[in-house]
């Protein structure tokens, strides 16, 4: 069989860092893959006036999977400064690539499993009866609706006259019919049917493939009729079709209450782009945060792997670096879970759960140590000593 080739995408800050160290873990668990670099990210931007090449596209096009570190984003004014002059006052905009890239290959599924490994100081505590201290196992997998929702960009500040007037068709509109049209912002909740589905079927699969008793339809039906309404009948007639797992429904502002007292009784969790956002948000907070915090964007022909956090620029250039490994890390195994290489992933995830747990080597975060240089000083491993360790722990 031929090998497979990956694309990776390290992008800015220490997306540079974290990805090379995903790569030595697969190369220590034996993957074996042809890996070929894409260019994404900031540089790019300077230099082309474009963040996103058309070459990057093809090679993600040409090869499907691919693993990505993290970009740098900057407000379009600040953007627009540090383009090469030569490129300046040309027309060029600035845009994220990797919502660019959610675009264009219709990256729908997010996954985001947020799950505590056993000995993390970071864990989630709470007190028990008594003056006891519980420390919950999490094991939550949040599926994120990644391409509609509030995030679809279609929104109106004094919104033009025909918008304007297709508004005030709305019953409910009469209460805002003595507000100045200038004074209007309408920001637009989209959901279809189509993508709706996509999302909730990849959780009940999910669900069944991995041994989970409950889906948990994370959204707002009651108020929010007409989207969250779609997702919570689609859900019900889904759910139909597996019948060892039971289908259930939280608020998103019930569920963020929730997360706090009884984080361990949630499994799959499936939302809508920004309550999913929140509740995934949420779940990391519980598990170590944003060194920890792993996800996956599935399209139906390209799908990319990526830790949640971005590009940290203050740490890019520490060197050594002190930066978490692990979120990319896991995000690596996500890669490999999705091409098949289970017994990979999960010797991987074993590695880390050891590393964890014995607690010999940490980085700055599981510290909770302030991320300065110093930290080092102060008995925190540098990104390298922990992926280090992850290796010597997968033997
Ligand atoms: P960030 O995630 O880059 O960093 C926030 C803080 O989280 C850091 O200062 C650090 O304390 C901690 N942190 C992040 N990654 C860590 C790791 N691996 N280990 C330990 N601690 C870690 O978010 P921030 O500062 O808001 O954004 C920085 C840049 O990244 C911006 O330009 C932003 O637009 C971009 N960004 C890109 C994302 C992506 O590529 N998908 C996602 C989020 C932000
Ligand atoms: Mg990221």
């Amino acid at each position: 069989m031929s090998k497979r080739t990956i694309v990776l995408m390290p992008g800015d800050g220490i997306g540079k860092i974290v990805l090379p160290e995903a790569v030595r873990v697969l190369d220590a668990v034996g993957f074996e893959a042809d890996y070929v670099n894409a260019d994404i990210g900031w540089e790019f931007w300077c230099k082309e006036g474009n963040p996103l090449p058309q070459r990057t596209l093809d090679l993600l096009e040409k090869h499907h999977i691919s693993l990505f570190g993290a970009i740098t984003s900057k407000p379009k004014s600040d953007a627009a400064k540090e383009l090469a002059p030569e490129l300046q006052g040309k027309g060029y905009e600035y845009y994220s690539p990797i919502v660019g890239l959610r675009q264009h290959f219709d990256l729908d599924i997010c996954i985001r499993p947020c799950k505590s490994f056993k000995g993390n100081p970071l864990n989630f505590i709470r007190k028990g009866p008594g003056n006891t201290v519980e420390e919950p196992i999490i094991d939550a997998v949040i599926f994120r609706q990644n391409t509609e929702c509030l995030y679809v960009g279609v929104e109106w500040t004094n919104p033009p006259e025909n918008v304007y007037q297709a508004f005030m068709t709305h019953p409910k509109m009469k209460n805002f019919a003595k507000t100045p049209k200038e004074e209007l912002a309408i920001s637009s909740r989209i959901f279809t049917k189509k993508y709706t589905t996509r999302i909730l079927r990849a959780a009940f699969e999910y669900a069944k493939n991995y041994g989970y008793k409950s889906v948990t339809v994370c959204e707002k039906p009651n108020v929010i009729r007409e989207t969250s309404g779609m997702m919570w009948s689609l859900a019900k007639e889904i759910s139909k079709e597996y019948p060892g797992i039971s289908v259930k429904d939280t608020n998103i502002d019930a569920q963020m209450m929730w997360l706090t007292k009884n984080p361990e009784t949630y499994g799959v969790i499936v939302s809508s782009n920004m309550f999913g956002d929140i509740a995934s948000d949420g779940f990391a907070g519980l598990v170590g945060g944003l060194g920890f915090a792993c996800s996956a964007n599935l399209g139906e022909k390209v799908c990319i792997f990526e830790p949640t956090h971005g590009s940290a620029p203050k740490y890019a250039e520490f060197s050594p670096s002190i930066v978490n490994p692990i979120a990319m890390i896991l995000s690596a195994c996500m890669m490999l879970e999705h091409i098949g290489e289970n017994e990979k992933a999960q010797k991987i995830q074993a590695a880390i759960a050891k590393t964890v747990e014995e607690g010999k080597v940490k980085s700055y975060d599981m510290m909770k140590l302030s991320g300065s240089q110093d930290a080092i000083n102060k008995g925190a491993a540098s990104t390298t000593q922990m992926t280090d360790e992850i290796i010597k722990n997968l033997k």
